[in-house]
């Protein structure tokens, strides 16, 4: 932690937002902001109440906040809405019915507009075909999809009859789709037959028929045919999404579900092997997602708005989908690699689609940075007005390279704080009403309570880091993990269970200006190009091949992706490993989880550094993978010698 406070310390930058940006902000000044920061926190019933009244509800509430069994609060208990609804209808009778809704671009070349109108057809229309296939409110349907329109069709249409959507990363394997299944026990998966990605096809069809045999609950598969390269279809059990959706009638009237009626479970990494299935409601979520778009992003009717995050993460269903749409804004959507065919793509997409608002992870700036100004200079990206990145902590270096060669010293950026549980983002500047700092994420959003702390709960002053919590609840929270209530109370609330305040796992630094500055993960969750690993889950991974003994994985610096996976591997007694047993491990962690999860580095060893009562020592194995001298206490340490061996075995 401590070469972050270092770095925020030396960080003297801040630049304030253009006066032309100022001019025409919905919040521009920073008196406004503390304004209505004050209202939201004095009387949050209040203020949310008053926010949620821009959304359309087919029955008020009667409550806003049910407080009365923490940490299940309830939020516009009695109000009866519907996303979809939201995200669409409420546009068809304003002009907004003719309006881009999505803008799609497709790996290969393609592209697609779809009206607010006509993405409202294609999702009664897919929402019907559901209901033929036996789903009905409350049912679960998983989603393993490319970035294609379908994808947000899908998504919509379960939310318009109250069936709970759970999308799988299309990186993820079949392996991961059958415990997901298996958790969520999902009735019907919605894949495609591929899907393009750096020229490649993405072979989701064949990951589905591999997990099914395993996911007994799913009972038929919906096909897009996205590639036309043909898949196997098991009779009885898959159907293609144009037999089905095409001749569905286009006539659903969106279901009115309770504010609390789950609307999505998103599976994310913890510290533990199995992956949380977080839970979402409908009334609460919506209020975040839509809230936050229209302040953070400062979103206007003219603009055109690109989240370039893929669906299956938090920020493609709040910043790509619920949030943007619910605003009646106009979302990009693109479905391949950034460097595909050239390292400029994304740039060839802001110039040909005008894009004013971009959205990326700091990791994508890391490679194009490195990938050379060329590329974007090759490109018109005066269009764009505001930039925004997520998923990690970001570096000064490609902080100012954002600003510099993307946004010509002239976009604000927004560096946005937030997870999968909270739903929305909950720490950023206002670009119209504050400066931002390179490698600062900013002040809270209304409603929202940070505080750094100590371990014991004490509030953190002066310059030093602690944890981060959230000293109050806020709309678009997470409700439980879905079927596990003691894991969720255990993992985000037992921490300072007395004060009552939600532990994020994030460590964070509180600047003289009150901003937070984000630090990283304080457990074992890596953070690799902004997703979410567990070490857990890829120690077991690693440990289910039989040349592992033993395991442990821990994250280092890496210049890219922010972290880098390491493993340390002990073999059986006996085995002798060589180069390609590590090809071997990293090709078997690829087909447990997903490439994403690969270890950039495996380290054999005979031994791992243990203390005397068997606990593997992470602490020391991180600061070997970094490269930097231990410096803590190693007295508890069985076997000195066993260190000196690991520093010993480095790994090109
Ligand atoms: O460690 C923080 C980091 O990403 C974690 C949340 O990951 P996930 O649930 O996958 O959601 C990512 C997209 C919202 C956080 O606990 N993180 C997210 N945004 C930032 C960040 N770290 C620093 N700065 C950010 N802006």
């Amino acid at each position: 932690m401590s070469s972050g406070i270092e770095h925020v310390l030396n960080e003297l930058r801040r630049f304030d937002p253009p006066a032309e940006f100022v001019a025409n902000a919905r919040v521009n000044s920073r008196a406004e902001y503390d304004a209505l920061y004050k209202d939201s926190i004095d009387d949050p019933e209040a203020f949310w109440a008053k926010m949620a009244g821009e959304l359309d509800w087919s029955r008020k509430w009667d409550r806003v906040l049910d407080d009365s069994n923490p940490p299940f609060y309830k939020w516009f208990e009695g109000g009866k809405i519907n996303a979809s609804y939201n995200c669409l209808d409420r546009h068809l009778g304003t002009w907004r019915k003719n309006k881009a809704a999505i803008i799609w671009e497709g790996e290969p070349g393609e592209s697609r507009t779809l009206t607010y109108q006509e993405l409202h057809r294609q999702v009664c229309k897919c929402a019907n075909a559901l209901k033929g296939l036996g789903i009905c409110k409350g049912d679960r349907v998983t989603i393993y999809m490319p970035m294609i329109p379908e994808l947000v069709i899908a998504m919509l249409a379960c939310a318009r009859i109250g069936a709970t959507h759970s999308i799988i990363f299309g990186g993820f394997s079949a392996n991961a789709l059958i415990d997901r299944n298996q958790d969520a026990q999902a009735k019907l998966v919605i894949t495609a037959d591929g899907g393009y990605r750096r020229g490649a096809i993405v072979d989701l069809k064949g990951a589905v028929d591999e997990a099914l045999p395993k996911c007994p609950t799913v009972e038929k598969v919906l096909v897009v045919e996205r590639t036309k390269k043909g898949c196997a279809m098991q009779a009885g059990r898959d159907i293609w999404w144009h037999d089905a959706v095409d001749s569905a009638s286009a006539d659903c009237p969106a279901e009115e579900l309770d504010a609390e009626h789950p609307l999505f479970i998103l599976y994310t990494s913890g510290s533990t092997g199995k992956p949380k299935g977080i839970l979402h409601s409908t009334g609460g979520y919506l209020l975040g997602a839509y809230l936050t778009s229209k302040y953070v992003f400062d979103l206007r009717d003219e603009d055109t708005y690109w989240c370039t995050a893929d669906i299956g993460w938090v920020t493609g269903h709040s910043y790509i989908c619920y949030g943007i749409l619910s605003n009646g804004a106009t979302s990009v959507m693109y479905e391949g690699a950034p460097n595909h065919p050239t390292p400029g793509r994304f740039w060839e997409i802001i110039e040909k689609y005008k894009v004013n608002i971009f959205y990326t992870a700091p990791t994508a700036i890391r490679a194009f940075l490195k990938w050379g100004d060329q590329w974007p200079k090759a490109h018109d990206l005066s269009s764009l007005r505001l930039l925004g990145t997520v998923g990690e902590p970001i570096n000064p270096e490609a902080w100012m390279w954002y600003r510099e060669a993307i946004g010509g010293n002239r976009c604000p950026i927004v560096d946005t704080w937030w997870q999968t549980e909270t739903g929305s983002i909950l720490i950023t500047t206002l670009p119209g009403a504050m400066a931002g700092k390179p490698g600062s994420a900013g002040l809270p959003f209304f409603g929202v309570q940070p505080q750094v702390v100590t371990e014991e709960g004490e509030p953190v002053e002066g310059m030093h880091s602690g944890m981060l919590v959230i000293r109050s609840p806020w709309p678009s929270m997470l409700r439980t993990l879905y079927g596990d209530d003691d894991r969720f109370k255990e993992v985000y609330w037992s921490k300072y269970e007395k004060q009552g305040w939600y532990f994020t796992g994030d460590g964070a630094f509180r600047d003289k200006d009150g901003y937070f500055m984000i630090i990283g993960r304080i457990d074992d969750v890596i953070n690799v190009s902004g997703h979410r690993l567990g070490t857990m889950e890829i120690e077991s991974a690693l440990v289910s091949h039989p040349l592992v003994a033993e395991a442990a994985v821990v994250g280092f610096p890496h210049e890219l992706k922010g972290q880098g996976i390491c493993a340390f591997v002990s073999v059986p007694t006996g085995v002798n490993v060589g180069e390609k047993d590590k090809i071997t491990l990293r090709e078997h962690v690829a087909k447990e989880i997903g490439a994403l999860a690969k270890p950039d580095q495996i380290r054999f060893t005979d031994a791992l550094p243990k203390t005397r009562s068997g606990k593997i020592m992470r602490r020391l194995l991180r600061d070997i993978a970094s490269g930097i001298e231990t410096k803590g206490d190693t007295t508890t340490l069985e076997d000195f010698s066993v260190l000196a061996k690991l520093r010993e075995d480095k790994e090109a």
